[in-house]
């Protein structure tokens, strides 16, 4: 068995919010490695969502990494909002900003994990030159706005690319992906270089939670070079 592992990340965008408390329970028992929180602006995607206090919501349910991916036009203006609500990541799209050096020096210099995202139609071009400065990259498998949309295939050979890219450089940054993800994409995901899987409804719309988390790593894990 290879010595990669494989993270499993619950998008609570697709949790029962009446019992937030307990279905975050349900995946950490299950074996859950962090929290992916969706924030939705409404404008960087059609669809609002979640703003920091349901970050400092998920902190005092769990001591999970809370990772904060911010589908938003203003990443440079929330990124504080949301490390002082407690998140571990800050994740940002490259799409939508500026000076996307200056911002992951300013999340890294507040201590805290900082996090690229790039969505389907967007080259690894954009990514490319932050690779060595960034701890997590989220490669998008759907066009975000919503959960339970259909995996991007298309996306796996810019995937396998920036896999390529960290182990050429031998860095350390860790590869998400993110959309449509669950037991019949893990393994291509898995096969392309994805390490941390996020997963909104096929963890928590799957009935068992727990059963779902545990379904997702095996089918990922059985994707490993070197897997049964
Ligand atoms: C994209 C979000 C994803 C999404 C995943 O809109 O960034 O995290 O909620 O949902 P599933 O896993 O259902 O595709
Ligand atoms: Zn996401």
């Amino acid at each position: 068995m290879s010595e990669r592992r494989i993270l499993i990340a619950p998008s609570i965008l697709s949790a029962d919010f009446t019992k937030l408390g307990d279905e975050i329970r349900a995946v950490e028992d299950a074996g859950a490695d962090m929290i992916h929180v969706d924030v939705m602006d409404g404008h960087f995607v059609p669809n609002i969502t979640m703003g920091p206090f349901i970050v400092e919501a998920v902190r005092r349910a769990t001591d999970l990494p809370i990772d904060a991916h911010l589908m938003v036009t203003n990443p440079d203006e929330f990124a504080d909002p949301f490390i002082e609500a407690g998140a571990d990541y800050v994740v940002f799209h490259a799409e939508a900003c500026y000076d996307v050096a200056e911002l992951i020096r300013h999340i890294r210099g507040r201590g805290v994990k900082a996090g690229l995202a790039v969505n389907p139609p967007s080259s690894a071009d954009l990514i490319e030159p932050h690779l060595a400065n960034i701890d997590l990259a989220l490669v998008m498998t759907v066009n975000p706005g919503h959960s339970g949309q259909s995996f991007i295939a298309d996306v796996m050979p810019k995937l396998a690319h920036v896999a390529e890219l960290k182990a050429e450089r031998d860095l350390g940054f860790l590869i998400a992906v993110d959309g449509g993800v669950g037991p019949k994409t893990a393994g291509t995901v898995v096969a392309n270089g994805g390490e941390a899987l996020v997963a909104a409804s096929a963890i928590f719309r799957a009935g068992d939670i727990g059963e779902a988390v545990r379904g997702l790593r095996g089918a990922a894990e059985s994707a490993l070079p070197g897997a049964a």
